[in-house]
């Protein structure tokens, strides 16, 4: 009978939407390291920042407090397409034959198609208030550059995206959903900046990486007094716009009668993952158990082979330092689908967060990352952005290892876009043509040898 059917979908009411955003800050257990300047080795200030970022957004990096309420402007916004849905992939249980429960949260009906408006929104709307008309930014696979034009374009600034050069080969209709929504696009490295010229004249093709692209941006925010810099993942602030995602999860996990013991996200620089997890991990922190799992590329192992040090944010050597999980800042990842993961670096609250075990990382490849996507995809009928791929094979992956030892277990995880403009590089999956990329040790080694020197955290 149609009523006793299984839910599918959990939604929430429009008034459901969260009015704070949660701040981990106020209850990890060890707190996170300031950022240096690579000058003086000392904590950097707030005026050291404000060439390229709006007071509000730097008091948020540093803010203790547990919630920080949502500007009315932004929640207006966020309406458009938040809350978003969580499902219960029931087809793919069914496929799979797996006793476990898996719960997927879905982004990808922003319009921009992933979950990065939820910060795009949120810092387009603090500079506009600080008088700023212009912000400039990098971007990988274009899910955040899209996101930051749409966001500027709704609220009135111009916009400059530096983007990944092998994604602008690969991607040219990411390009153009920025131009529709009025911003600039150049393929980094450029020879607009001193950056992207100094890469260029020692590596004329280079496929470029976020760490030069941010280099870019930052380098033409800090030289217009117009202009600021907006990044789309990393920072504290960028990871806090996010937590709407984990609030609204929790209420409909509720909805669903279910808890997850699994919460999975991918992980570039952190913003996904961290939107989805911390406001499970505040549970955890409280005495809740949860595993919470972190999914990174083979390609770019970010938190299971990098080394937690204080490192550049870019290849430029522009950012102050960062204390978090890096390969190094010369460090190229293999242009691997996957282009938003690509990032030698980690959010420093996720690294905290890593190394004091309430957060684990997983690594894999691209050949069975995008296998799992077509499983979902066939399933359950979204098509996921690559990125988004590496968090269904760590459902997938714990499904398994849980079935294998009699277990059964809720597993959540972030559907953190959709792959509609990825679809070159399912071609070249079925094509065969996908290099699975695993990193030599001695490559690591090297990127790591350009850290010597930089201070180290305690
Ligand atoms: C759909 C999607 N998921 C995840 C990411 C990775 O970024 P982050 O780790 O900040 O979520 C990106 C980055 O471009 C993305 O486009």
């Amino acid at each position: 009978m149609a009523d006793e059917a299984p839910q599918t979908k959990f939604l929430l009411e429009e008034s459901a939407l969260p009015r704070r955003w949660y701040n981990i800050q106020s209850d990890m257990p060890s707190p996170a390291q300031p950022p240096l300047h690579p000058g003086t080795g000392e904590p950097v200030g707030p005026d050291a920042l404000t060439p390229l970022f709006p007071m509000e957004l730097i008091l948020q990096e540093v803010s203790q407090e547990a919630e920080i309420p949502i500007p009315d402007a932004v929640l207006d916004i966020y309406r458009l397409w938040r809350p978003t849905p969580l499902y219960r992939a029931h087809r793919l249980e069914q496929a799979l034959s797996t006793r476990s429960r898996i719960f997927y949260k879905y982004e990808g009906v922003s319009p921009a198609g992933s979950h990065k408006p939820n910060t795009a929104v949120a810092q387009a709307y603090y500079n506009k208030e600080e008088g700023r008309t212009r912000l400039a930014t990098e971007t990988g696979a274009g899910q955040w550059g899209s996101a930051l034009a749409f966001a500027c374009r709704l609220l009135g600034l111009e916009c400059k995206v530096y983007m990944v050069r092998i994604s602008y080969d690969q991607k040219p209709f990411r390009r153009s959903l920025m131009q529709t929504w009025g911003a600039t696009v150049v393929a980094s490295p450029s020879d607009e900046t001193q950056s992207g010229r100094a890469i260029l004249e020692e590596h004329p093709d280079s496929p470029g990486s976020l760490g030069i692209a941010i280099s870019e941006a930052v380098e033409d925010a800090a030289g217009r007094d117009d202009t600021a810099y907006s990044l789309g993942s990393v920072l504290n602030h960028v990871l806090l716009h996010q937590t709407v995602i984990g609030q609204e999860a929790l209420a409909q996990m509720e909805l669903a009668g279910a808890f997850p013991d699994v919460v999975i996200g991918c992980f570039g620089g952190g913003s996904n993952f961290a939107g989805l997890s911390f406001p499970f991990l505040r549970e955890k922190i409280a005495g809740r158990e949860i595993d919470v799992l972190a999914c990174e590329p083979a390609a770019c192992p970010t938190l299971t082979r990098g080394t937690f040090t204080y490192d550049f944010g870019d290849t430029g050597k522009l950012t102050p330092l960062m204390p978090m999980h890096t390969l190094g800042h010369d460090f190229i990842p293999a242009p691997i689908h996957a282009g938003g993961l690509r990032y030698h670096g980690a959010a420093p609250l996720v690294s905290q967060l890593v190394r004091d075990g309430l957060v684990r990382a997983e690594a894999y490849l691209q050949n069975d990352v995008f296998a799992s996507a077509v499983l979902f995809a066939g399933n359950e009928g979204i098509v996921p952005a690559p990125e988004a791929a590496h968090a269904i094979h760590g459902a997938l992956e714990t499904a398994k290892a849980a079935d294998e030892a009699g277990e059964q277990r809720t597993i959540l995880f972030n559907l953190s876009g959709h792959g509609h403009f990825d679809m070159a590089a399912y071609d070249n999956y079925f094509a065969g043509d996908l290099e699975d990329v695993s990193l030599e040790q001695e490559e690591i080694e090297r990127t790591l040898g350009a850290l010597a020197g930089l201070p180290t955290p305690a």
